[in-house]
Parts: C-alpha cells; sequence; structure tokens
C-alpha cells in the first residue's frame, strides 16, 4: 500500500512537468469537481490551468471510477488525474499467450479501439506498456471459467505501465476492457489521457452474461452479427446465445442435408455456411464470448423442411391459431425413427461448426393439437397405452427429448451441457422424469415474480434468466400478426432492465442462477434497427449480472450515460439516446 502511495505521488508530479493547457477559446464551457459532482463552468483565463473536459471530470470526479461500466465488483483504487497517452506507442508484453491468435486479435482490437478515440491529435503523450501474466492458455469457455482480474496502472516519467493479472485469456481480455475504458479523449486539450494511477481487483458474479439473438425470422449479415458481439464485449458480456432457425426460416447451412436451406433460406444469400458460423465464433472468442447454438425443436419449424414432409406434423396447417402462435405452424414428428437420423446429422454438423461449450435444444411452445393432426401418430400413442391427453401428449414430446438428446450424445458425449426453454416438461413430474438436472440448464422466460421459477429450482436446476417483463427486449412496439401491442409488453426501459431483481427469484437458491440473457426476437427486428434495441439496455444487463448492484439505476444513471457515449464514439452502435445530451452537461439533474 506504501508503495502505491509513493507511486501515486510520483504520477502527480510528472503530471504536471506533461500538462501544459491546449486550450483555445472557440468553446465556452468547461468542468470541475465539486463535492463528487462534476459541475459545468465556464472557462476563464484563471482557471484555464485546471479547468477539465467534461470526459476526464466524469472518469475520476467519484469514489468509484466514473466511465467504468460494469462496475467492479471488487477493489477499486486511483488517483483523482491523468496522464497522457501516445496511442501509437502501445506495447504489450507477455509470456503466457505464445501462438495465441485470440490474444493477438485482443490486442490489436485495443490498440485500434484507443487510435479511434482520437480526433485531432496533439503530439504528446506516454508510451503504454502493458504486461500480462496470466496462469494458464487455456481457451475454453465453458461455466468452469473463472474470468476475475487484476490490473494495476502507474504513470512515471518516461511511460505508464499497466500490469495485469488473471488466470487465463479470458480474465485478461476483461482487463484490457476496464483499461481501454479509463482511457478517454480529452477534447478540450486534444489529446488522449489514461488514469494516471490505479488498482483494481474484478470479478463477475454471474458466470452467464449475454443476449439470446433470434436471425430466423428476420436474418443479419454476419458483420452485423460480429459488430453486435463487439458490443457485447465493450459491456463484458459472455454469452451470444444463437437461436438460428425457426418456422418461418431456416437460413443455417446443412451440408448432409442442402434441401434445408434451399427451401428454407429467405434468398440465396440468406444463409450462414459452415464457414460463417466458424469464423463467428473465433471472432467471440477473442472477445471473450462464447457461442450457444440453439436447434430450437420439436416445435418452431417449417420452412426448409418441405422435402421431410413425413417427418413432421401440421406444417402452415390452417387456421394458424389452431396450431401455433403465428404463422407458420410446423412440430417435427417425433414417432419417426428417421428424425432422429436427420437431427444426427445436423447435431453433428453444428458440433462441428460451433465447437459450443453448452448446447439450446429449444423445446417452447408445443402444440399437443399441431401432433394430434396425424392419425399415424394417435395410432403409436395407443399402442404404447399413452392417453391421448395432456399427459399424454407430454409423455410423447419426454419420448422426443430423450431420443434427440441420445442422438446428442452419439455425436457429441453425454458431458455437453444442454439448455431448454421452460415449459411444461419443465415442470414435475415430467421434469425429473425426463431431464437430468446435472444435464440441462434451464432457460426461464416466464415473469419474474412467477412461482414457477422457484419450482424449476426446487427440482435442482441450474437456471439462466430471461423473464420476459424485464429481460426481453422486442417488448413494447406494434404487433404484426394482431391487433394493439405485442404480447410482451409493454417495453422494458433500462431502469427495468437494472433492477431485476435475481436475488429476489433465486431466494436460497441463488446458486442455481447462472446468469441471464436478453432476447432479440426478430420478428419486428432487423439488420437496421438492431442496435437501439439492443444498446445500451443489454449494458444494464451487463452491470446486473456483472456486479449484481444493490442499488437501483438512479445511482447508476450518470456513469450509464457516459457508457452509452461510449458504446456509439467506441463501438459504432446505433444505441438508443436516452436524455437531451443537455443531462449529460448537467449532471443529475434530469432525475426526478
Ligand atoms: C482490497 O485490497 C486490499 C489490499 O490490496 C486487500 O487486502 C483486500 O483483501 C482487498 N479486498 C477485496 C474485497 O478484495
Ligand atoms: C485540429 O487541430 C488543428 C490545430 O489545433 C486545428 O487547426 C484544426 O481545426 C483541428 N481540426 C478539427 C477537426 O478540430
Ligand atoms: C398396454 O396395456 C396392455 C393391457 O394392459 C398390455 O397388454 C400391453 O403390453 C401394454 N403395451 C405396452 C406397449 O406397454
Ligand atoms: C386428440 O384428438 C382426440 C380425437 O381424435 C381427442 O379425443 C383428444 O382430446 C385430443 N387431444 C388433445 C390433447 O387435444
Amino acid at each position: 500500500m506504501l508503495t502505491t502511495k509513493l507511486l501515486f505521488s510520483f504520477a502527480v508530479l510528472v503530471l504536471q512537468v506533461y500538462f501544459a493547457s491546449a486550450i483555445d477559446d472557440s468553446h465556452a464551457w468547461g468542468y470541475e469537481c465539486i463535492n463528487s459532482r462534476c459541475e459545468k463552468i465556464q472557462i476563464t483565463p484563471a482557471n484555464k490551468e485546471t479547468i477539465l473536459d467534461l470526459r476526464v471530470c466524469r472518469l475520476y470526479c467519484y469514489d468509484d471510477i466514473g466511465t467504468l461500466w460494469p462496475k467492479p465488483t471488487r477493489n477499486v483504487t486511483f488517483l483523482k488525474s491523468v496522464t497522457g497517452v501516445n496511442p501509437n506507442y502501445i506495447k504489450f508484453t507477455t509470456e503466457s499467450f505464445k501462438n495465441n491468435e485470440f490474444f493477438e486479435v485482443a490486442k490489436e482490437r485495443f490498440i485500434a479501439m484507443q487510435k479511434n478515440k482520437v480526433k485531432n491529435y496533439t503530439l504528446g503523450g506516454l508510451d503504454l506498456n502493458i504486461a500480462i501474466t496470466a496462469e494458464n492458455d487455456d481457451m475454453e469457455l465453458n461455466y468452469d471459467v473463472y474470468e476475475g482480474y487484476s490490473i494495476t496502472i502507474i504513470s512515471n516519467t518516461n511511460a505508464i505501465e499497466v500490469m495485469i493479472s488473471s488466470k487465463n485469456f479470458f480474465g485478461a481480455r476483461h482487463a484490457l476492457e476496464t483499461l481501454s475504458q479509463v482511457i478517454v479523449y480529452d477534447e478540450l486539450n486534444t489529446k488522449l489521457v489514461v488514469l494516471a494511477a490505479a488498482n483494481i481487483q474484478d470479478e463477475p458474479k454471474f458466470k452467464h452474461r449475454g443476449i439470446s439473438m433470434d436471425t430466423s425470422r428476420n436474418f443479419y449479415p454476419v458483420n452485423i452479427i460480429k459488430k453486435t458481439i463487439d458490443g457485447l464485449a465493450m459491456a463484458k458480456l459472455n454469452s451470444f446465445h444463437w437461436h438460428i432457425t425457426d418456422s418461418q426460416a431456416f437460413p443455417m447451412e446443412v451440408k448432409s442435408h442442402p434441401d434445408f436451406t434451399k427451401y428454407g433460406a429467405y434468398s440465396k444469400s440468406k444463409i450462414y455456411t459452415a464457414d460463417d458460423i466458424k469464423d463467428v465464433v473465433k471472432f467471440a472468442k477473442s472477445r471473450g464470448v462464447r457461442v450457444i447454438p440453439e436447434l430450437d425443436a420439436p416445435a418452431h419449424i417449417g420452412e426448409g423442411w418441405q422435402k421431410k414432409l413425413d417427418l413432421t406434423t401440421c406444417v402452415n396447417y390452417m387456421p394458424y391459431l389452431d396450431y401455433c402462435w403465428q404463422p407458420p405452424c410446423g412440430h417435427m414428428n417425433p414417432i419417426k425413427d428417421e428424425l432422429y437420423d436427420v437431427l444426427e446429422d445436423i447435431y453433428r454438423e453444428m458440433l462441428e461448426s460451433f465447437t459450443p461449450p453448452v448446447f439450446h435444444m429449444g423445446g417452447d411452445e408445443i402444440f399437443f393439437s399441431c401432433w394430434n393432426t396425424s392419425k399415424p401418430l394417435q395410432d403409436w400413442m395407443l399402442n404404447k397405452n399413452l392417453t391421448l391427453d395432456h399427459d399424454g401428449f407430454l409423455e410423447l414430446w419426454g419420448y422426443y427429448q430423450t431420443n434427440a438428446l441420445k442422438r446428442m450424445d452419439k455425436v457429441g458425449g453425454s458431458k455437453l451441457p444442454i439448455m431448454l426453454w421452460t415449459s411444461e416438461l419443465t415442470e414435475e413430474p415430467f421434469a425429473s422424469k425426463f431431464l437430468d438436472k446435472d444435464r440441462y440448464v434451464i432457460q426461464i422466460w416466464t415473469t419474474g415474480d412467477d412461482p414457477k421459477i422457484q419450482r424449476v429450482l426446487n427440482s435442482g436446476y441450474k437456471v439462466i434468466i430471461s423473464n420476459y417483463d424485464a429481460f426481453y427486449l422486442d417488448c413494447g412496439f406494434g404487433s404484426w400478426a394482431y391487433d394493439g401491442l405485442i404480447w410482451c409488453s409493454p417495453y422494458n426501459e433500462w431502469q427495468k432492465v437494472y433492477d431485476n431483481d435475481l436475488n429476489g427469484m433465486g431466494g436460497e437458491r441463488i446458486d442455481q442462477i447462472l446468469g441471464g440473457s436478453a432476447t432479440i426476437w426478430s420478428e419486428s427486428i432487423d439488420e437496421h434497427n438492431l442496435d437501439s434495441k439492443i444498446w445500451p439496455r443489454a449494458s444494464a444487463l451487463a452491470e446486473r449480472l456483472w456486479t449484481n448492484p444493490k442499488e437501483h439505476w438512479r445511482n447508476a444513471e450518470p456513469r450509464f450515460l457516459m457508457h452509452q457515449m461510449y458504446l456509439k464514439s467506441s463501438g459504432g452502435l446505433a444505441s438508443e439516446v436516452l436524455q437531451p445530451e443537455w443531462c449529460v452537461h448537467n449532471e443529475g439533474l434530469c432525475q426526478l
């Protein structure tokens, strides 16, 4: 601690030597940190040497660092001053990531992000030397990975020294994200600056933090998916759950069954090839993001199955509402042995291209009336002594899940964790009968106060929280098939996302909550309105899951506004704007 103090005072000296004001008189305003609040002050000859740029003031004017999002969970100590950085002299040294291509990408990305911050560079600033020590070079991003890190920043006479230590690549990468957030462009002085000295120890509260994105209802080009994943990385989100197929379109290439995309893609170009998927997975990994593929089944199928209609029931049957919630309907036919051969082929190819740490098998919105349209299926059930009522069809569903999992195990081994959406199958007595609690992770999409959550937890499952009354980002807009607003309305504003009470949902079983996922159902979203649906609300989710703060949104708002600007300027994300910019300049005055 003593050494840190010494270094801190040394940094102040350096700072005073370094900072000669470059302020011209083209703008009247600057900021002063008064009582832990950044006050807007007119620039005068008298205060010209000490007045601060908005970003600089917001960086260090508080007990906590005001630009860090999500907020660190352990120790944060820092010096309230900055040092100029020369973005052309950023150097990395590490023995931990020899020949690790993911690290090379993370490094280049970091450097590019700093250079991009500079709008009009005035020469000067110190070298930035970043030394990284990690315990191992493992690149498997499963739920056992520890993502914590520590980072120390010290300024001395000719360089800024940054020391990062972590267990692995993923922790080190988060540290770089933190470092990037304490490097800001000082527009008043036209300089890139970094916090002069700091010590941060940080680790996430939840292991699964991410989004669930539907690329079937509307197609997103690969570069848009990548841009989104880049945004996840900026908020230390670590999961991209890819709901890649649905009943409206089948855009995923399956080499052993080319008819899926031939009939199921919206066009020749609206296809995710195996190479596209591998490319996205690699891109994501270098940004600390796991890609979790979903093949939704046995419902939510239709387009693409045209050449396999004998393996389905009720595809495109009308009236739609008798068989599903939205056009076109369709279920797999679980009594067909050939169905499982096809599933095995799809799983094999998906495991090869996604190399996933966990696989999502879907399992939502089964309509028994769809299965019940098939006379051979009814006969098969009666032969097996299954009744044609609710319980009988649940047994049939269990039969499907058991057999589909066998095929998954055949190609993927019996250790791969499996995810399913909450449904009647995840309720007792069926859950215990068909779904091994040590194998299945249940993604909960009911309301946050639904007793179903406790029931699923009591059955012993680990869960991912996606309660639609807080974590669904597509709610609150016009419906596309019905009158009025979409079913899950109202809109979940960032405050609601932020305040979503996971502790309340988990109770004594909080340890079974692996984390949460915000959903982007894409019936009315495509590449042109995607950013504003996700951002900045996914970042509100990010702090809920990384930090799990006790405080409510009001406390976080000034920091959130800075982060939202950072998403735009450094991530190129067309984030929704939350307030007039006046509120950014007049801290706290827009909270009524
Ligand atoms: C904070 O840092 C101090 C000194 O480095 C250490 O003793 C303490 O355990 C840390 N606290 C937490 C919560 O990590
Ligand atoms: C950049 O800085 C130079 C020198 O101070 C100035 O002449 C120029 O107008 C600035 N450009 C922008 C875009 O601010
Ligand atoms: C169905 O029940 C009948 C009468 O109890 C029994 O003879 C038959 O073996 C059962 N079939 C199956 C498949 O369990
Ligand atoms: C299935 O259809 C039969 C008539 O064929 C009917 O008796 C039964 O109630 C139906 N089951 C469900 C769950 O709708």
